[in-house]
């Protein structure tokens, strides 16, 4: 079974911190943009990718400034084109400013199952300075009008490390999420992307990140809160209820096929030792090709073993499952401490070992772009 991402790249307006490819929506483009990815649907379906899926990931940019028509005009075609598993998880990502009572109750009529949505902060000064185009009010009324419209599949997105932010500001925050209770959540230190307006901000020394010590403390302190009420966290960034770990973010980490359609997406094939592919992020350049019946996508990379071998265990350590040596038996005819055993070694006071898996611990996670480089 494979899963399939769509790309939607626009938004109301570009937050400062973002550098996901997307563009400030016009009426057109939405009402365009649906068409390209069903043409993009033929073409990847014409020529060799297949389905059926059981994961369906309306991402961006904001998926959210589509109506429900568009998006199950799009189901329909997906289910024509590549078939629905019966339980296939359908989620759309959603930012609070752009929902309404009438729209959510839409999404799921048309089968839209589980709902990510972008609340990021529950303070408004935070949510000022992020440049969000909502405030605490009205992304908590965009939670519960979902759980109104009938979602019991809610994911919410919380930023931290803010500039300026204190312990007790994201404490408040933890507070409120808590307390409405998502089955998900993802969490993210902010970081500071090359060429955003934020990190000019950082340049000119208008803004200050917090420092690496209040990070590795919010970062805990999230880890400590989550973990306390029941929820798992299940790879660096995710935390989940028992069984709402998402499908989708699961197989991207365990090297399952999907396919990426739109301006912008990403793709990944199991043929050898995998493939991966992107369509550019240029509009125009997306709409000429599908106009001309050209390759809308563009294969990135064509691994080898080594490779292959490399990002397995590179996927597998952001996850709390850890790298399977039976895994790595069945593909690569090795194990992680054959394959890699100085840089187990020099991991190894942030490594667990959980049956035949290997794992990385919470706060080895926190050094985990410094350790997983043994492993490269
Ligand atoms: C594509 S967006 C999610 C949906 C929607 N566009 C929204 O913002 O509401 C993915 C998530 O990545 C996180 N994110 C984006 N840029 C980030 C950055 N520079 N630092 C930390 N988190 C970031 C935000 O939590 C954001 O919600
Ligand atoms: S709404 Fe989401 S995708 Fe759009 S700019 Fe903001 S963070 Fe990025």
């Amino acid at each position: 079974m494979s899963g399939l991402y769509l790309h939607i790249p626009f938004c109301r307006r570009k937050c400062p911190y973002c550098d996901f490819f997307s563009i400030t929506a016009t009426d057109s483009l939405v009402e365009a943009y649906p068409k390209l990815l069903i043409q993009h649907l033929a073409w990847a379906t014409e020529h060799g990718w297949s389905g059926p899926v059981d994961s369906v990931y309306f991402g961006g940019g904001t998926p959210s400034l589509l109506k429900p028509e568009a998006i199950a005009c799009m189901l329909q075609a997906i289910n024509q084109r590549l078939g629905l598993a019966e339980d296939t998880e359908i989620t759309l990502e959603a930012n609070p400013g752009t929902v309404s009572q009438h729209s959510l109750a839409g999404y799921r009529s048309v089968g839209v199952n589980r709902l990510s949505l972008g609340l990021q902060s529950c303070n408004d000064d935070h949510l000022t300075l992020l440049g969000r185009v909502h405030n605490r009010q009205q992304g908590i009324d965009a939670f519960n009008w979902a759980r109104e419209a009938g979602f019991d599949n809610i994911s919410l997105d919380l930023m931290f490390a803010l500039p300026g932010q204190t312990t007790a500001e994201l404490e408040e925050d933890l507070r409120t999420y808590l307390e409405l209770g998502p089955e998900h959540l993802s969490c993210y230190g902010l970081t500071a992307e090359p060429a955003t307006p934020l990190q000019q901000r950082i340049i000119t020394g208008e803004l200050t990140l917090p420092d690496e010590e209040f990070y590795a403390d919010a970062f805990m302190l999230v880890h400590e809160q989550l973990t306390a009420t029941g929820y798992e966290h299940y790879e660096i960034a995710n935390y989940a209820r028992n069984g709402y770990a998402s499908r989708h973010n699961l197989g991207y980490w365990k090297r399952h096929p999907y396919l990426g359609i739109g301006a912008g997406a990403h793709s990944f094939q199991d043929i050898q030792w995998g493939r991966r592919w992107d369509v550019p992020p240029d509009l125009s350049t997306y709409r000429q090709a599908l106009h001309d019946w050209q390759e809308p996508m563009r294969c990135l990379e064509t691994f080898d073993r080594q490779g292959a071998l490399s990002e397995t265990i590179y996927l597998a350590l952001r996850t709390a499952e850890g790298v399977s040596d039976i895994n790595l038996q069945r593909q690569f005819k090795t194990t992680l401490q054959e394959a890699f055993p100085e840089a187990v070694e020099k991991a190894s006071p942030w490594l667990c070992r959980k049956g035949d898996c290997t794992a990385m611990t919470p706060a080895g996670w926190l050094l985990f772009d410094h350790l997983i480089q043994a492993f490269l």
